[in-house]
């Protein structure tokens, strides 16, 4: 089966929803922030400080070109994957694209949480944020599929997943 890729801003629970959905469809789940963290054996955090945005970048784009030309994968891409071009081109092009949306208004409810590990969060203000909000979501238009889940739990998030999936 085609790989699946979940989108989305950060927190909109992109790796809870791939977890539950990859044990629903028997696929293997992995999570490209993970990978990226491993291959640096740092956290994402560290790498910004130590490395800086670009060089992550360059890590993820290799990640996830290479999860993407593979079959059978649900893949969690972090909230800014697709912001680089050659990303968005080989996951729009290869694999079944889901975008999971939240509001403004439930990123912020999780903004506490949030800031903890998510580095281009963390001493933004929120204005910063709103932008880099409206920006993201302008990536995420053209995926193959777009899930608005705010009041939606985990479960019924992967049960609207899986109904578009079988009504096409
Ligand atoms: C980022 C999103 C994060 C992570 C990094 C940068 C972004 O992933 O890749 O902090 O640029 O939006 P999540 O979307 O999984 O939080």
């Amino acid at each position: 089966m085609k790989n699946i890729i979940l989108t989305g801003f950060m927190g909109v629970g992109k790796t809870t929803v791939g977890k539950l959905l990859a044990k629903k469809l028997n696929m293997k789940f992995v999570d490209s922030d993970e990978i990226v963290e491993k291959e640096f054996d740092l956290s994402i955090l560290e790498i910004f400080e130590k490395y800086g945005e670009k060089k992550f970048r360059e890590k993820e784009k290799e990640v996830i070109t290479n999860l993407a030309t593979k079959d059978g994968y649900i893949i969690a891409v972090g909230g800014g994957a697709f912001t680089i071009p050659e990303i968005e081109n080989i996951c729009k092009g290869l694999c079944y694209t889901i975008c999971l949306s939240a509001g403004f208004d439930t990123i912020i409810k999780r903004l506490e949480q949030l800031r903890r590990n998510r580095p281009l969060l963390k001493d933004k203000s929120l204005i910063e944020i709103k932008e880099l909000y409206k920006v993201r979501m302008a990536c995420y238009v053209g995926c193959n599929l777009n899930i608005e889940t705010d009041n939606l739990t985990p479960n019924e998030i992967v049960d609207k997943i899986l109904e578009n999936l079988r009504t096409g």
